[in-house]
């Protein structure tokens, strides 16, 4: 039995999509920056990939600009805008993914930025009023606020906080890393200058994502080298990525209703059957709220018990592979940085199960059972 519920870490490749990217990996090499047959067949179709991804998202082709995945592009987006724009106050929260507390920390320890972090309420939810109060305190500074946190599921009102930024001139970046491909962002209805997607989230491939930087809050590259991109990222295009990107966007948006439809019913089920067979079973963040959370990602703490420290490695054991909070930071000896932001005094663990369309009900079922036996509940009750 194989069962694999870490699909915020990344999902299993669409076979759809590989067949769409084969061809490139195998006659059409050439180097788009070319400008010989081999090469133009290859940049036609980059462009052609980066068009169909921006009528997706409903943005301009020029908009959109291929990276190595999400950590390059929230790199990108946050130390080049702090750049173009000199900007020196950035608003952000203890809970975003490390590809931007790290990077916002570093620029901050170098002296060349001061954070303030936004409330959050307990359930990780982020203080609007707060945010407002700090724009007002700094004006012209750059927020930093993800869509959807990969470790407890929250969702960030990217339409609200938007427009609070135009009202305060601010820049906003948003890490959109865990949402592009799982909902439907349509970039002509708010005001974000940037966010951030990679593949391998959605059933695409690992290595290629990409930013969006609005046209008119350009910033400058981040990587020098060639002129690919615009300018904007040096360096020969990873091409058969950008095809397996496209590919799996266009799939993603093709069958969102239905794939939306089946993982809340594998979360839903997940959560009343952890319920009923696990007494004293919480739910971290909003990732119990159905309609309000990242509905792929279901994270859980369990009751006290002394099976919980090798319970990750018991169900891996059984064959079902799970994360203890961000697979980012597994063989970290640090925890959970999101988990500690928002319950200090307690040093509960979690399990993040997070769930793809190729997941079943019977793996459900299955897991709860494993994990009810694991605990020996029988005990507990
Ligand atoms: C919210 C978030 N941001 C950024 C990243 C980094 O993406 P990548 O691993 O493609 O660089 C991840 C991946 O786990 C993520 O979940």
């Amino acid at each position: 039995m194989s069962i694999y519920l870490d699909n915020a870490a990344t999902t299993p490749l669409d076979p759809e999509v590989f067949e769409a990217m084969k061809p490139f990996m195998l006659e059409d090499f050439g180097n788009p920056s070319s400008t010989h047959a081999h090469g133009r067949k290859v940049r036609a179709a980059i462009e052609s990939a980066r068009k169909q991804i921006a009528s997706l998202l409903n943005c301009t082709p020029g908009e959109i600009i291929f990276t190595s995945g999400g950590t390059e592009a929230d790199n990108a987006i946050l130390a080049s805008s702090i750049r173009t724009y000199g900007i020196k106050n950035v608003i952000t929260s203890l809970i975003e993914h490390h590809a931007v507390e790290l990077t916002l920390g570093n620029l901050a320890k170098q002296g060349l930025i001061k954070l303030h972090f936004v409330n959050l309420d307990e359930k990780g939810q982020v203080d609007l009023d707060h945010l407002n109060t700090l724009l007002k305190e700094n004006p012209n500074a750059l927020v930093s606020l993800m869509h959807a946190n990969n470790e407890i599921g929250n969702i960030l009102d990217l339409e609200k906080v938007s427009e609070l930024c135009d009202q305060h001139k601010a820049y906003f970046h948003s890490d959109t890393v865990q949402t592009v491909g799982h909902f439907k962002h349509d970039l002509s209805k708010m005001k974000v200058h940037g966010i951030t997607a990679a593949a391998h989230k959605f059933h695409g491939p690992k290595g290629i994502g990409f930013m969006f930087i609005r046209k008119d809050k350009k910033i400058q590259p981040f990587m020098q080298g060639g002129a690919q991109e615009r300018n904007m990222r040096g360096g020969t295009e990873n091409v058969y990525g950008i095809i397996g990107l496209a590919k799996a966007l266009e799939i993603a948006y093709r069958d969102m209703d239905e794939h939306i439809h089946h993982i809340k019913s594998l979360k839903s089920r997940m959560i009343e059957r952890l319920k009923n067979n696990i007494p004293g079973v919480m739910f971290n963040g909003n990732s119990a709220d159905l309609d309000n959370s990242l509905y792929t990602v279901l994270s859980v703490s369990l009751p006290e018990s002394d099976e919980n420290s090798m319970l990750l490695f018991n169900l891996d054991l059984q064959g079902i592979s799970a994360s203890g909070g961000s697979a980012c930071s597994s063989g970290t000896a640090t925890g959970s940085h999101v988990l500690s932001a928002l319950y200090p005094e307690s040093n509960r663990g979690a399990i993040r199960f997070s769930f793809s369309k190729y997941n079943t009900p019977e793996e459900i079922d299955f897991v709860v059972d494993k994990l009810a036996s694991l605990l020996k509940v029988e005990a507990l009750k």
